[in-house]
């Protein structure tokens, strides 16, 4: 390891935090050593319950079970948004900035309040009740959160899809969750170029037979189809609404959404979260991790078809009463220097966005951070894969001109929220480290016979005990639950990334350790991929490994083996990546194919992948043990048609 150039906890910021040094460690030890003192103290000083909860937490790990506040009812929209009318009704809730930098609005609580009641009465007469699935499939404007908060102010469960995943992938969450409403709008735009939501929707519904309504917001006025028995105009159904809305009171272990994530085996699964525990994590880390003050402008450059948007971009925010910037566009257009004329224009205080966004500002010149004044700007975030030092120095020296304390966030759809962070009153800052687990964390570092390893060293990230918004489910199908992240570490939480742990207890994050690729923070199962590329009639078998990718952080690597009496060319590689375009979206099309006559394999018939990745990441002198292999001939023959010379 090269020496660590550590940024100690600025005095500035510490004496102001809301955590400090000592606070933590105080708070930390509490968290876990009292778990039920500390629990019953935050979630009754972050959120409003209708019906106070009497049991904290009841788990068992070995089944995967937890269930928080289990007794206790609440609302997450009264938490978010009834609760603050008194002080807050014409305060700023959401900023809204358009793809064109012309166009930008601002709703206040007030505003936010009947908008949202508006299409949660909407949805009533829909026939939506407690418990139903609503499926969210739209660009980032304020009625992406409208729909989210409308669902939950009734009990619907809401399933946001991307905007980017294809019409096949929008079919399949469809399916898996059986939702019977989608919330969409007629186009949404980004970078100056339209992306036909409505037709992408019409398309995926072809075979969805319970899908009973489409509502459109019309965003764009492009032409769109129309099926006059399904599809209702958004605001023709909630405009004539009233804007009061009695709000459903949810059990706190109920359904607030299911988030589909990828994972190493099958197609994507649908990360359940519940009421109570996820939005007093959402709530609670935004406060803390982002040391959230009262009228601080905050922006999180995610996509709300993420579990990041969920959290920091809609419920952590909302919950404390924030201002959040809602972004429809690019960070490179016009140029790249948007995301800093958005800094100045909104006088943002927190920018939360990925490295992979980090690293391609970087590569396109500093005078287009330079030529800001970023003087709002009190603290940076980063979250989505490790941040690269080079990254991190950047995003520190350039962006927050060297005055900015860096949150390093790891988390996961499944965790609901933060995890592993620094607290920037609290913590030194070393470049790419995740540092310490937020309060009520208890990770672990395994070695491979699954035994705790103590002090410094190297192993796979687990967690010991519960937290409140960790994963209840995937839906449809709790088993698998159970066997992807209860199974392979008995009686703990294995989160799929491996971690070290340095001398002074600090966690830094080297990547995931199963089948699963960080393609520009965005997570893809390796079989996902190699699905979608053996549907094509020419291929007999397909291995997608990552590699490092100077702006992805990983790209994606496809071997690919093609039937008899196919050839290899370079109108079939188009249509190979085609196929993963339509089969699961843009972000899925591989970066690099290598035309392979056989795959590396064991003699009982197992691919063995670490081999491809070696010879994808150009690691050739360290191969490994090739001789359990049925044909070491085979690796010969890919080394030397490697196609990512
Ligand atoms: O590998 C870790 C990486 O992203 C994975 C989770 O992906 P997803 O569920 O899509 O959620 C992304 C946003 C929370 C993790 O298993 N990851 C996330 N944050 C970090 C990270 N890796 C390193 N450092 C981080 N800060």
């Amino acid at each position: 390891m090269s020496e660590v150039l550590t940024r100690p906890v600025s005095e500035q910021v510490a004496s102001s935090a809301h955590i400090s040094a000592s606070k933590y460690d105080e708070m930390y030890r509490q968290s876990v050593e009292q778990p039920q003192a500390f629990w019953t103290e935050q979630a009754n000083s972050f959120l409003q319950w209708d019906k106070p909860f009497t049991q904290v937490v009841e788990e068992d790990l070995n089944r995967g079970h937890c269930a928080w506040f289990a007794d206790g009812q609440l609302n997450v929209t009264v938490n978010c948004i009834d609760r603050h009318l008194p002080q807050r009704a014409n305060q700023t809730a959401i900023i809204w900035e358009g793809d064109d930098p012309a166009d930008s609005e601002t709703i206040t609580y007030q505003q936010l309040s009947d908008e949202v009641n508006r299409l949660a009465n909407a949805l009533r007469e829909r026939g939506i009740k407690k418990g139903d699935r609503v499926c969210i499939y739209m660009p980032m404007i304020p009625q992406a959160a409208y729909a989210m908060l409308a669902c939950a102010r009734v009990g619907a469960v809401h399933s946001v899809v991307f905007g980017g995943f294809s019409p096949d992938a929008l079919n399949n969450r469809i399916l898996d969750s059986d939702c019977t409403l989608v919330i969409t709008a007629d186009e949404g735009v980004r970078g100056g170029r339209t992306i036909p939501l409505k037709q992408n929707v019409d398309k995926a519904l072809a075979t969805c037979p319970n899908v009973h309504s489409v509502l459109v917001v019309k965003r764009t006025g492009g032409d769109i189809g129309w099926h006059a028995d399904r599809d209702i105009w958004y605001h023709e159904l909630v405009d004539k609404q009233s804007t009061e809305c009695a709000p459903e009171s949810m059990g706190a272990e109920d359904p607030l959404f299911i988030l589909y994530t990828s994972g190493s085996t099958g197609k994507p699964k649908g990360v359940l979260h519940t009421t109570g525990g996820y939005l007093l994590m959402a709530a609670m880390s935004f406060k803390y991790t982002f040391d959230y003050k009262e009228g601080d402008i905050f922006w999180c450059t995610a996509d709300v078809g993420w579990v990041t948007g969920h959290s920091y971009i809609v419920y952590g925010p909302l919950a404390n009463g924030a201002v959040t910037l809602m972004f429809e566009g690019v960070p490179t257009y016009p140029d790249a220097s948007r995301c800093w004329q958005v800094i100045d224009k909104h006088q943002v205080n927190t920018f939360y966005t990925a490295p992979t966004a980090i690293r391609a500002l970087m590569g396109m010149g500093d005078h287009h951070v330079t030529n800001s004044d970023r003087s709002s700007l009190k603290l940076l975030g980063s979250v989505g894969e490790p941040i690269n030092p080079e990254a991190w120095e950047w995003y520190y020296s350039v962006v927050g001109d060297g005055r900015c304390p860096i949150v390093d966030t790891w988390w996961q759809t499944e965790t609901g929220a933060h995890m592993i962070t620094p607290l920037p009153g609290a913590h030194n800052l070393k470049p790419g480290c995740a540092t310490k687990p937020f309060f009520g964390v208890q990770p672990v570092l395994l070695d491979e016979k699954g035994e705790e390893i103590e002090g410094a060293g190297e192993g796979a990230l687990a967690m010991k005990a519960s937290w409140p918004s960790m994963i209840r489910s995937v839906y449809g199908d709790h088993q698998r639950m159970v066997d992807t992240y209860f199974s392979t570490f008995k009686g703990y939480y294995f989160t799929g990334d491996g971690a070290r742990r340095d001398a002074d207890g600090d966690y830094w994050i080297t990547g995931r350790i199963d089948d699963v690729l960080n393609v520009s923070g965005h997570r893809l199962g390796t079989a996902e991929i190699e699905s979608a590329i053996v549907l094509h009639p020419a291929t007999a078998e397909a291995a997608v490994v990552g590699y490092p990718h100077d702006i992805k952080g990983q790209g994606i690597y496809c071997y690919v083996m093609l039937k008899e009496g196919f050839e290899p060319s370079e109108e079939l590689r188009k249509e190979l990546i085609a196929m993963c375009n339509t089969e699961i979206g843009p972000i899925a099309k591989p970066d690099v194919i290598q035309w392979a006559p056989g795959l590396p394999k064991t003699r009982s018939g197992k691919i063995m992948r670490r081999i491809l990745r070696k010879i994808a990441c150009n690691e050739l002198d360290n191969l490994g043990d090739t001789s359990t292999l049925a044909d070491p001939s085979v690796v010969d023959t890919l080394i030397e048609h490697r196609a990512n010379k």
